[in-house]
């Protein structure tokens, strides 16, 4: 059995800094601020934390909108704040991933400042400009994914530029060379300054046809309002097109050449076109494309979870490592999605899946869906779209304790805290042993602490229909899993005896169960074989 990588032992946590820690009383979150919470990354156990951007930012989206990537936002810090927050979360063994936001800048980089001056600049190429169509139209038919049409009229330089997302944020033209090597320079540069990976945003979008033609109506859409032309259309110039695979193997080459590193991909396609982008086993590409399918399934059932897990474990490749994901900064926190009373089973399930788990900030405590008021929306998806699409509601600042504002800011937060962190709050869990805390970091330790559940096999028991159930195997070590997915109490039969390591319910460690396992409604637990 191979020794795991630190990426597939240790489950990577997200946190989004505007939201996680405020030191600097401006009631938005710093990288000071995180600092100030390794000491609790470190108690509850996680191997890596992923840092949505911080970089220089009108902050149109929130980040997403990059105006110098070799430099952090004077509201989240400095570069020396950085540079301490790298050394102090090393000196605790856990990793640095960062955000890498290849597909646009901001409308404010110096590139796209200089790039509208003129058809002739020496950046003139740098972005996507097109004339109108000879009647006046605009150059094609495609939507933006925050709603509306993805081309904006430059006054300026008298042509349209190219937007996947909002106006504020050009998307590069990846053809020009000297692009490509500018932004792979902005790997290189942070990889030098001892960060372990990035999480590269929407990296399936970032090659597109060069004569971006029409795309043709999608069969069945479902557009989120009459201005979303972008989920009513199908990608097929724009999305996973034909040269993506070579910019995935160098930068794959890049972050080799910095030894131990992982580079995880933002991708959103189905699992036939998804699993490319692992690459072949002389030419691997990504480590992990990010596996959304658990956030996108439309019901939480013990069939379609099973079968979730039976095709990714067909369609990984061998030199491949799958990977889960419940919750991130773009969709509804999972209880709300799914309900609140999924909340342990689907802990147990993220941290004893064959694949790496990637948390997202507050899920370790149960956090819910803030609540936003229409006024209150910040998200440039919500304001397009409306508020029943913001992302807003993932993004409420964590909840830490009881204090005014959750122990996040000593002033009004940026967006509002969730009322319930009176009583979900971290400071209640972490004094609480049967909290949604405790259960999160008992499941980290088991998966750092047995490799069967990182790089063990897993295979699949089928012992009731409301019932997730599955066994992990090392070469000296047996685990079986089983997760109860009805409300009511259940009795499986085992395949084999075991003694109960873990639950999601009060429960004796240790208890020898030789044949019928009794769970109770929505219980989990995991048993060592013996
Ligand atoms: C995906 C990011 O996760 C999201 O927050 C952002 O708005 C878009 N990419 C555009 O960068």
């Amino acid at each position: 059995m191979t020794t795991p990588r630190w990426w597939q032992a240790g489950a990577v946590y997200q946190i989004y800094p505007r939201s996680y820690q405020d030191s600097n009383h401006d009631g938005i979150g710093d990288i000071p601020g995180i600092i100030q919470r390794l000491d609790y990354l470190k108690t509850l156990g996680v191997g890596a934390i992923w840092l949505s951007p911080f970089f220089k930012s009108p902050m149109a989206d929130f980040g997403y909108d990059v105006a110098d990537y070799c430099d952090v936002d004077p509201l989240f810090g400095t570069l020396a704040d950085f540079d301490r927050l790298v050394t102090e979360a090393h000196a605790r063994d856990i990793k640095i991933i960062i955000d890498y936001v290849p597909n646009h800048t901001s409308n404010q980089h110096p590139w796209f400042l200089e790039s509208r001056q003129s058809r002739t600049n020496p950046k003139a190429d740098w972005y996507i400009w097109r004339d109108p169509k000879p009647d006046g139209s605009l150059p094609n038919n495609w939507g933006s994914a925050f709603g509306g049409v993805a081309w904006t009229w430059d006054d300026q330089r008298g042509q349209y530029y190219f937007h996947q997302f909002a106006p504020e944020q050009p998307d590069l033209n990846w053809r020009n060379p000297e692009v490509k090597a500018a932004m792979l320079d902005v790997l290189r540069f942070w990889f030098q300054r001892g960060v372990d990976g990035f999480r590269m945003d929407v990296i399936w979008m970032i090659w597109k046809h060069p004569d971006m033609p029409d795309q043709p109506p999608l069969p069945k859409a479902t557009p989120r309002g009459e201005h979303d032309i972008f989920n009513s259309q199908q990608h097929l110039y724009d999305w996973d097109y034909e040269g993506i695979h070579e910019i995935m193997r160098e930068m794959r080459l890049l972050a080799d050449e910095f030894g131990d590193t992982v580079l995880i991909g933002e991708i959103y396609l189905p699992l036939e076109r998804w699993v490319r982008y692992y690459g072949t086993a002389d030419e691997p590409e990504l480590h992990l494309p990010f596996n959304f399918r658990l956030i996108e399934l439309r019901e939480w059932t013990a069939d379609a979870v099973r079968q979730e897990i039976g095709l990714l474990e067909a369609a990984v490749p061998p030199h491949g490592y799958p990977n889960y994901v419940l919750n991130n900064h773009d969709q509804p926190r999972f209880p709300s999605r799914f309900g609140v009373q999924h909340t342990r089973t689907a802990a147990m399930l993220l941290l004893t899946l064959r694949g790496t788990p990637t948390l997202y900030q507050g899920e370790e405590i149960g956090m819910v869906n803030g609540i936003i008021a229409p006024h209150q929306v910040k998200d440039p998806q919500g304001i397009n779209l409306g508020v029943e699409h913001t992302r807003d509601v993932a993004r409420t600042p964590m909840q830490w304790d009881d204090s005014p504002h959750a122990g996040f800011s000593t002033v009004e937060p940026w967006l509002p805290v969730h009322p319930n962190y009176h009583t979900v709050n971290v400071a209640a869990q972490v004094a609480h042993p049967r909290s949604v805390y405790a259960l999160y970091k008992a499941l980290l330790s088991l998966r750092r602490e047995h490799t069967a559940f990182s790089v063990g096999s897993l295979t699949l028991l089928d012992l009731a229909p409301e019932v997730v159930a599955y066994e992990r195997r090392s070469d000296d070590e047996r685990f079986m899993v089983v997760l109860n997915f009805s409300d009511k109490p259940l009795s499986v039969p085992l395949p084999t005896a075991g003694v109960k390591v873990l639950s999601t319910h009060p429960f004796t460690p240790n208890e020898l169960i030789k044949d019928q396992l009794e769970l109770w409604g929505n219980e989990g637990v995991i048993l060592r074989a013996v």
